[in-house]
Order: structure tokens, then sequence, then C-alpha cells
């Protein structure tokens, strides 16, 4: 059977930059409290007018250029996103038509912060089984747009962006690993409690700030440590690879705490871990993607590297994929 691999990937992150010092004006809170909980810096915030698919237009756009792939021959897009442009339609489809792509596959994909691993692997599927030759595979948010700016707790951790991947059919199987779950009895852990069909728009949603995301902190750090860990474990061990295997860790980048749990954990060092979260926070589904790009762009990944990609946000969900590139 034929293998899947990457092909090339790109990445958008907004001009804006929101540092810790416009936050101590918004809200109480401090440089230090921030740099020191998190490891956030700053974060970048889209332009009013960009909705989640005109970021993700301006990463497909130079990973469709590096791909030297006609984009009519994209026959799959799948945006791992939740907060896509509206609730109706996909925001995939959106994309697809920003792009000049029309009659194929296009879908959103709702996993949180593990949307663009989960993502990969169902076009990874859809590849194998020929339901599609290239698949634009996209993890996009924008994370402002669902903030509340007033919430200390959660203000200083977001920023919007958009990263991604063009898969295709190779002679060789590139990705060497999935491995996904999730437990919805967390749900009230991470979440925006109105706006869908439970809790419709109301005055009163409204009034109570119930269309921004809920999260309880520190009880969520706790699992996400956990279950990073064993994601990568099961990851690995599908895989059949150990710690030295690895070139490279793509973790989500929601704390520098977790990061570094999970490398003392998987027994790497922080040198073979990509951190971006000084620079650009927690990016939801885009925060996996945009940091693949940025290592590929560095040109930290050489033909035939083991990457480890992990993940774990609202759901709650989980995700660990090891790659050969
Ligand atoms: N500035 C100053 N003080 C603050 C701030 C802030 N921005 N935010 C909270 N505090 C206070 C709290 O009120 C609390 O004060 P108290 O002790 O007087 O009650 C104190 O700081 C400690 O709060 P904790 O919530 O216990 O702080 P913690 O060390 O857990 O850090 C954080 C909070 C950064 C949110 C951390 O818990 C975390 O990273 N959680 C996991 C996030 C995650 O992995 N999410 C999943 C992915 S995201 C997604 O799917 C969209």
């Amino acid at each position: 059977m034929k293998g899947v691999k990457i092909i090339s990937t790109g990445y958008y992150i907004p001009e804006k930059i929101l540092t810790n010092q416009d936050l101590e004006k918004m809200v109480d809170t401090s440089d230090e409290w921030i740099t020191t909980r998190t490891g956030i810096k700053e974060r970048r915030i889209a332009d009013e007018k960009d909705a989640v698919s005109d970021l993700a237009i301006k990463a497909a756009r130079k990973a469709i250029e590096k791909s030297g792939i006609p984009k009519e021959k994209i026959d799959l897009i799948i945006n791992g996103t939740f907060t896509p442009d509206y609730p109706l339609p996909a925001s995939a489809c959106l994309v697809g038509e920003k792009l000049g792509i029309k009659n194929v596959q296009m879908f959103d994909l709702s996993a949180a912060c593990s949307g663009f691993i989960y993502s990969l692997s169902v076009a990874y599927s859809m590849i194998k089984t020929g339901l599609s030759n290239y698949a634009l595979v996209i993890g996009s948010e924008k994370l402002s747009a669902v903030t509340d700016w007033q919430d200390r707790n959660t203000c200083v951790l977001f920023g919007d962006g958009a990263g991604c991947a063009i898969l295709g059919a190779s002679h060789e199987e590139h990705f060497l690993s999935f491995s996904c779950g999730a437990d919805g009895s967390y749900r009230e852990l991470l979440y925006i409690p109105a706006g869908g069909s439970l809790n419709p728009a109301t005055e009163e949603t409204v009034k109570n700030r119930l269309h921004f995301v809920k999260m309880e902190g520190n009880k969520t750090f706790k699992v996400a440590v956990s279950k990073m860990a064993e994601v990568a474990r099961g990851a690995m061990k599908k895989a059949g690879i150990s710690s030295e295997d690895i070139k490279l860790v793509i973790p989500h980048q929601a704390n520098i705490r977790i990061i570094e749990a999970l490398a003392r954990f998987l027994n790497v060092p922080m040198e073979k871990v990509f951190v971006n979260i000084d620079k650009i926070g927690n990016c939801s589904a885009a925060t996996v993607p945009v940091a693949l790009a940025q290592a590929d762009e560095k040109g930290l990944l050489k033909k035939d590297d083991i990457v480890l990609l992990v993940a774990f946000g609202g759901g709650f969900t989980w995700a660990g994929a090891v790659i050969k590139w």
C-alpha cells in the first residue's frame, strides 16, 4: 500500500503584537505573573476584518506555492478550528472559495487544540483509502474573537494564527503513527457556554459574557500534563520508536510548564523541543501547524528525521503523531 507524506507547510501570524505590558493596562495582571506561570511574553491579534478563513488562506497560499502542486489538484480541505467564520457554513468551504477551489470535499473539524493532528489523521486515512489525492490540512484560529478581554484567567493566554500542510501519496510511508483520544466528561473545564444549540444566543447570554472561552486553568493543567505524556508515549509505542530516535518534538503551546513536564517525562532535552509560546501564545488548533511550518522554514527538519507532534485541548481532546520527515 502506498504511503502518505507532507509535501509542504505554510503559516501566517498577524502583524499586530499584544504584549504582556499591554495586558497590564487592560486587566489586573503583570508581565512577571504571565511570564513565570505561562512562558508567554506576547501574542498576535488578527485584524478585525479578518475571519478564520482569511488567516487560513494566507497560510495556505504559501504552502501551495511551496508544494508546486497546482491548486486544481487539491481535492480535500480540512480546517481544524473552533472559531469558524460562521457556525454555518464550514470555514473550510470559504477557504476553498477564496483559493478558487470548488467541487471537492471541504469541512471543518472541531477538536480544539488537537484539531490539526486530528485533521492530519483524517486526511491521512482518506489518502490511504483513495478518497483523496492531495489534501490541504489547516489549523486556523481567531481566538481574539472568543476571548473575554475582561477575564485575566484566560485573556493573557490566547493568540491568533494559521498553519497548514499539504499531504499527498508517496512511495514510502512518512506517517508512522497516530494516537488520538477524548473525554467529554471534562467539557465544562474548558468551553464556550452559549451560542450553540444548548444555549442559543439571547440578550441574557450576551450580558453574562457566555459567548467567551471559560477555563478552569488549574484543573485543566493537571489533566493536560498527564494526557500529553500519555498520548506522546502511545504514539511513540505505535511507531516503534524511543526518545533517542526523536529529532524534534512539536508540542501544543498552552504553557511552558506543560511543555517542560512533557520533555522531562519523555527524557528529551529541551533543545529538541520546539518552543514559540513566548512569541505567539496559545493559538489552539493553529499552534502545532504554525510551529511545524516554522521548524520547516528554519531548516530544522531534514529528510528521515523523526518528528513527534503532541496536543491537548478542549473536549478534552488529545492527539499525538509520529512523522518521518
Ligand atoms: N494575572 C495575575 N494573576 C492571575 C492571572 C493573571 N493573568 N490569572 C489568574 N491569576 C491568579 C488566580 O486568580 C489565582 O489567584 P488566587 O490564588 O488568589 O485565587 C492565582 O493567580 C493562581 O491561579 P491558578 O489558576 O491556580 O494558576 P496556574 O498556576 O494554574 O496558572 C494557567 C493558570 C496559566 C491558566 C494554567 O493553569 C494553565 O496553563 N492551564 C492549562 C491550560 C491548557 O492546557 N489548556 C488546554 C488547551 S487550550 C484550548 O483547548 C483552547
